[in-house]
């Protein structure tokens, strides 16, 4: 505001006079908008990860759509432009190798084009963090709107959902289960429009979002085919152009607190472990410092309160019948910081003032958790110099503190190779090691880290075992497995020359990952260590390997730290 009156970024483009404002009016008028549309409106980007290729997020053109129609109906004037989609179950190598690229997508196209404020429409798990680290680094007004979770799968009479492809899997390898039941679950998986049934990392982002302030509250659990989906879409619509006209920027959601109060939601909820690389990645933009320690520290106390896939028995859809995440938020509120600012100008206290629970076997009381184990636990240790992390509330009790001999695959290829050879020297007290499948190891941290066991234990009833990786672990999946291990295998620090026969401590509650190998003689074998061959000299993965950071960082690139901000000083014409 100045004087009172708004002062919008787009009157750079439209309020000019002469040839600029000319070209800048002419070929919008082409698309058939009256010229009073750009005549002082609030001018509404919405960033659209629509894709065929994206089945999360395929809906999206009908959401874009409600979103419009608030938008005009707040007086504003909504563009809808495309930026790079990334769905989880089709690209290869793994979309997070592309999370990086589409936040450069998102914070060019924002800020080159006349946008005075933007919705950014996410779903598939990383399209999240990357349209929110790119909307972070231009910092204008900016509300994210989910595409939901979608219905809960079925399958002989029961609710299947994401989690159970690693159960079918190993069914299926162990022969408790055939081709032909297989192809019957998966016809019955995904029944609707939407992102995966569980708390994946879709539905975890979804939360963060919500319990960040980045939208309007009821985001994470609407499911994606219900008409209310559509209603928060408009009102988000509505929503973008009083935060325009507040100049309520991401920047004044996004503090210190706010971030503290998304980690101990994500406690509460059993979300998944890639939050941490996505929330570090998020505050590295916004520049609000943040530690993979935090993560630790702030879920310390709060208790498991969803009962949902994988840490429990539910599903998205029961969480949003059961009165949605306000009501954990509700629950939560002595231990979080409740005056938070949010997308609608409310704090999160007046948001979840008026949160009911309408089932208490889906949401727990604060006082009678669903289990005294959540969040996610920080590791440190002569195996991780930077920190590793593990999900105790998807873990095996038993395995929490563990002694145990290492089977080490140097690479996801001699893994594949070996995990089946009946030579192999592996019983159910080993520990899997699976090393560069980190960052820049695989590239890109691909979600192999709760690596399928070895057929022969399997066949035995074995269930789970201490499995540690560099890389990650889908939301989706379950075990004891240790993710993130920092410094990765391709940046040689200890764990690039742990060997087969090594011994390991994991010791949980002591917060301990360590290899039972002297110091000097670690020193002696990294002398003699050598990385793996470069994966390609050229283009985006180039770019990649020379500047990811590694995940005790956010994985985010090292030139994409921080923010630019909004202005552009050079013109077009
Ligand atoms: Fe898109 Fe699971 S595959 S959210």
């Amino acid at each position: 505001m100045k004087n009172g009156e708004l002062m919008l970024r787009s009157r750079d483009w439209f309020g000019r006079s002469g040839k600029d404002g000319f070209i800048y009016r002419a070929w919008m008028k082409k698309q058939g908008i009256p010229a009073y549309e750009l005549e002082g409106k609030p001018i509404i980007g919405i960033c659209n990860t629509w894709s065929e290729l994206t089945p999360c997020n395929s809906h999206f053109r009908e959401l874009a759509e409600s979103v419009k129609r608030g938008v005009l109906e707040a007086g504003g004037y909504p563009v809808e432009f495309p930026v790079m989609s990334l769905g989880e179950t089709l690209m290869k190598p793994t979309a997070m190798l592309y999370r990086n690229l589409v936040s450069m997508d998102v914070e060019e196209s924002i800020r080159a084009n006349p946008l005075d404020g933007v919705v950014l429409l996410c779903g598939c798990d990383k399209t999240t963090p990357a349209l929110v680290m790119g909307a972070c680094s231009v910092n204008i007004p900016a509300i994210v709107v989910s595409g939901g979770p979608m219905l809960t799968g079925r399958h002989k009479g029961r609710s299947i959902g994401t989690s159970d492809i690693w159960r079918f899997s190993e069914d299926l390898r162990a022969g408790r289960m055939t081709d032909e039941e297989l192809t019957l679950a998966e016809a019955g998986m995904c029944r609707s429009d939407g992102h995966c049934a569980v708390m994946g990392t879709a539905s975890t982002m979804a939360c963060m979002v919500e319990a960040l302030g980045l939208s309007l509250p009821d985001n994470a659990a609407i499911p994606a085919p219900d008409s209310a989906r559509k209603v928060l879409s408009h009102l988000s619509g509505i929503e973008i152009v009083k935060m325009v006209r507040a100049d309520r920027k991401p920047s004044d959601i996004l503090t210190r607190e706010a971030f503290e109060n998304a980690i101990r939601v994500n406690a509460a909820i059993g979300g998944s472990t890639n939050f941490v690389i996505h929330l570090l990645a998020i505050a590295g933009r916004i520049g609000v410092p943040l530690a993979l320690e935090d993560f630790d520290k702030f879920s310390a106390g709060i208790p498991l309160m969803a009962n949902l896939q994988p840490s429990g028995e539910f599903f998205m859809e029961d969480l949003y019948y059961a009165g949605g995440l306000q009501v954990i938020m509700r629950e939560l509120q002595a231990h979080l910081h409740t005056g938070c600012i949010t997308a609608n100008g409310k704090t999160i206290a007046e948001n979840f003032s008026n949160a009911c629970c309408y089932n208490e076997a889906v949401i727990a009381r604060a006082d009678n958790p669903f289990n005294e184990v959540s969040g996610i636990v920080v590791l440190q240790g002569n195996l991780c110099e930077n920190g590793a992390v593990i999900k105790p509330s998807a873990a095996s009790p038993h395995l929490m503190q563990h002694r145990g001999r290492a089977v080490v695959f140097e690479n996801i290829d001699d893994y594949k190779h070996r995990i089946d050879d009946p030579g192999l020297e592996v019983d159910e007290s080993s520990v899997l090691v699976l090393k560069n499948v980190g960052p820049k190891g695989y590239p890109g941290m691909p979600e192999v880290g709760n690596m399928g066991l070895p057929g022969r234990l399997l066949d035995k009833g074995i269930t789970d075992m201490v499995r540690i990786s560099d890389g990650r672990m889908s939301g989706t999946g379950f075990g004891t497995v240790v993710l993130h291990a920092s410094p990765e295998a391709a940046a040689g620090g200890n764990f690039a020359v742990v060997r087969t026969g090594d011994i390991i401590v994991l010791d949980v509650p002591n917060r301990l990952l360590a290899v039972e190998v002297p110091a000097e003689e670690l020193e002696e074998r990294k002398r003699n260590w050598k990385p793996q061959p470069e994966h390609t000299a050229r283009g985006y993965v180039s770019l990649f390997t020379k500047h990811v950071e590694q995940a005790n960082l956010g994985a985010d690139f090292d030139f994409l730290k921080g923010m630019s901000g909004s202005e552009v000083t050079r013109d077009s014409h």
